[in-house]
């Protein structure tokens, strides 16, 4: 049913008659491709659904080239179009790359791919924009910025997910792939439409049942479901799987026995899946064995998994660079996890084999709802990285709030790093991207309606980094939701303002997200962030705040930057308000840029993002019988629920900064300790 959320934002809901009059009727869709595996196929069929749902026309599918002189829909490779004589567009393709013609002489459209999957792109371009009712005849080519665009599930053999809000695994349970792949394939078939590639399918806290002989078969299974659909597999691995798994005494990554293990793993995974992505590894991270136990270095540990995977063309090690120590003393003031990811991988570049990917976090820390771009992006010369982002609201309201992250990815796609003095954004400087998505079972796949705007927006921003957020949610409601104008401006409404909004109420001034950090990383517990090993201090006491990460008193981390944007972070006056916390430690009382004190702001921001938060539930309500009732009631409760828990967020940090700090708010609002 349209409005179950199983199709996302490729609904194809039907378009009013006015919308449809003034399009064309199509003969056929001629298929320049016979396969049934191949993502043209796949295209085609998506035309003929596509084209039934959204204008009501049945169109058969033609294989017959003579078919190509009527009024017909033409989709098929670059190659396959030369054989018509249909010549490439005189702008150069990129791998995946499309080719969109509607402004043919014969009224046909030509939708060209440079690849297959290039192909199954171009289609679905051309069915968001009759979707939204868009007939305009265009011309275009479209490339991808990179050819990495990925998503990591935390999938645990078991069914459960890691940070996973709606409901089990869609692709392992009891300890074993599923039987059913029919939401494997509706998977698929969203992410090929946003232009995703690639899949990781486990939890990077890996677990070496993965080998057995039968999950080997279910990877199979998984990859041939979703290859039609232009989406290949990748596996995270256990690096300690030879000893776990293979009964060795030891998983040193230099040891002869441990290598030729893994490469006869290697060998039995791409025997099943011959096109398998790559493997992405945590290693030395989080109580999790790597390298550092064996006494190796982190790139030898890296460079036997690709060395392992050479055999088997394209296929990449994803490394992680989140290693740090999670049993830091706070007691030294020093101490700073920021640093980590710089500390232990500077060293090392240069001495990763070339089919080693570094994946960084976008952030030195973790997904925290403001965070500096991580220095390592500036630290990497001569090693490829991807920036690794979370549609997963892990930090952001666990999708009971609704956060639109796109305004916050592209503030740091976006963010100069002037390495050598030179422009470096950092959209610019990496290989591609890769995001932490948690989709479940749940029909609405994210466990909010709302939230899944993030992953289509991911998509987008992956394909083009310049993609505006706004543009973005636009397309998204339409296509989710409905073509009524007052349907688009609400959400957009409420996506542009859900990140400040979260932000002013969690944790402002680059404090980070103030929520419990031991366990759950969900609601406030501005305590917890102290006191423990896990490095995500405030380093908040009676009279002051912040971490001091300049070069001159504090951890230095200021200065793994490059010297232009070094001199930002390590100037007081220069720091912008947003990341002062992140990088100065101050007196409640230090005056900001606005002319507050710290702990005025404090109090304000999060009355102001509570407040904020209570207009959600007020606006959506406008669109009580523009949308069907069934996901208007579901986002209702979600955002009445993110409106009251606003308010305990808003009292839950500001009664606690109060008895900390005892400096009364300036307007009497906050009082009960
Ligand atoms: C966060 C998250 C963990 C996850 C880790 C990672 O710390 O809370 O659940 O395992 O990141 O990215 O590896």
């Amino acid at each position: 049913a349209l409005e179950s959320g199983i199709d996302g934002w490729l609904r194809y809901a039907e378009l009013p008659a006015s919308l449809c009059a003034k399009q064309h009727q199509y003969s056929s869709i001629l298929v320049l491709d016979e396969f049934q595996t191949s993502p043209v196929y796949t295209a085609a069929k998506e035309l003929q659904d596509g084209l039934k749902r959204i204008l009501g026309q049945s169109l058969e599918l033609s294989f017959d080239i003579t078919a190509a002189q009527q009024p017909s829909i033409i989709v098929g490779t670059v190659d396959a179009f030369s054989k018509l004589g249909v010549d490439p567009p005189s702008e150069a393709f990129k791998a995946d790359g499309f080719y969109l013609n509607t402004q043919l002489t014969n009224a046909s459209v030509h939708i060209m791919g440079e690849s297959e999957r290039g192909a199954l792109y171009g289609t679905f371009e051309f069915l968001m924009r009759l979707a939204q009712g868009n007939f305009d005849p265009v011309s275009i080519v479209s490339n991808p910025s990179v050819s990495i665009r990925w998503v990591n599930q935390w999938d645990n053999l078991d069914g459960s997910i890691e940070r996973g809000y709606a409901g089990p695994s869609i692709f392992f349970r009891d300890g074993e792939v599923v039987e059913d792949m029919t939401r494997i394939a509706q998977f698929a078939r969203l992410l090929s439409s946003i232009r995703l590639n690639a899949v990781v399918v486990n939890n990077v806290n890996a677990n070496p049942k993965l080998f057995s002989e039968k999950n080997l078969r279910g990877l199979q299974r998984i990859a041939d479901t979703m290859r039609p659909w232009g989406i290949r597999i990748g596996i995270s691995l256990y690096f300690d799987s030879p000893r776990e798994f293979g009964g060795l005494p030891t998983a040193d990554p230099l040891d002869p026995d441990v290598i030729s293990w893994w490469q006869d793993i290697t060998a039995k995974v791409f025997e099943k899946v011959p096109d398998l992505v790559g493997y992405t590894i945590k290693a030395n991270s989080e109580g999790q064995p790597g390298p550092l136990t064996y006494k190796r270095t982190l790139a030898d540990g890296a460079n036997m998994f690709a060395r392992a995977l050479q055999p088997y063309g394209n296929a990449i090690v994803m490394y992680r660079a989140f290693v740090y120590n999670h049993h830091l003393d706070e007691s030294v003031w020093t101490n700073d996890r920021a640093n980590a990811a710089v500390d232990y991988f500077k060293d090392l570049d240069g001495e990763f084999e070339d089919n080693v990917i570094c994946q960084i976090k976008f952030g030195p820390i973790d997904f925290q709802v403001r965070e500096p771009p991580s220095p390592l992006f500036a630290n990497l010369r001569k090693t490829k990285f991807v920036i690794e982002t979370q549609v997963a609201q892990e930090y952001l309201g666990q999708q009971s709030h609704y956060v639109y992250i796109a305004p916050l990815w592209k503030e740091i796609l976006d963010f100069d790093m002037r390495i050598d003095g030179q422009p470096s954004a950092v959209r610019d400087i990496v290989c591609g991207h890769t995001n932490v998505l948690n989709i479940g079972s749940d029909t609405t796949w994210i466990g909010h309606h709302l939230s899944l705007s993030n992953l289509y927006a991911y998509g987008r921003m992956t394909w083009d980094p310049l993609s505006d957020p706004v543009d973005m949610i636009q397309d998204w409601s339409r296509l989710t939701f409905s073509l009524d104008q007052t349907v688009v401006d609400t959400i957009t409404k409420i996506a542009m303002e859900s990140w400040p909004t979260y932000e002013n109420h969690s944790g402002n001034l680059g404090i980070q997200t103030l929520c419990d950090i031991i366990y759950t990383h969900y609601g406030p517990s501005p305590g917890s962030q102290d006191g423990n090993g896990w490095g995500q201090f405030t380093r908040a006491t009676a009279t002051s705040i912040g971490v001091d990460r300049t070069v001159a008193t504090g951890s230095g981390n200021a200065g793994q930057y490059p010297p232009e944007v070094a001199a930002i972070f390590e100037d007081i006056d220069k720091t912008p308000d947003e990341l002062l916390l992140w990088f100065h430690h101050v007196p409640y009382t230090h005056c900001l840029k606005s002319g507050k004190t710290v702990i005025q702001h404090f109090y304000d921001a999060h009355y102001e993002g509570a407040a904020n938060a209570q207009t959600f539930p007020k606006e959506w309500s406008k669109l009580k019988g523009l949308i069907d009732d069934h996901r208007f009631n579901h986002v209702a409760f979600k955002l009445e629920y993110q409106a009251g828990h606003a308010l305990v967020w808003r009292d839950s940090v500001n009664n606690f900064y109060l008895a900390k700090c005892r400096i009364p708010d300036e307007k009497n609002r906050v009082s009960n300790y």
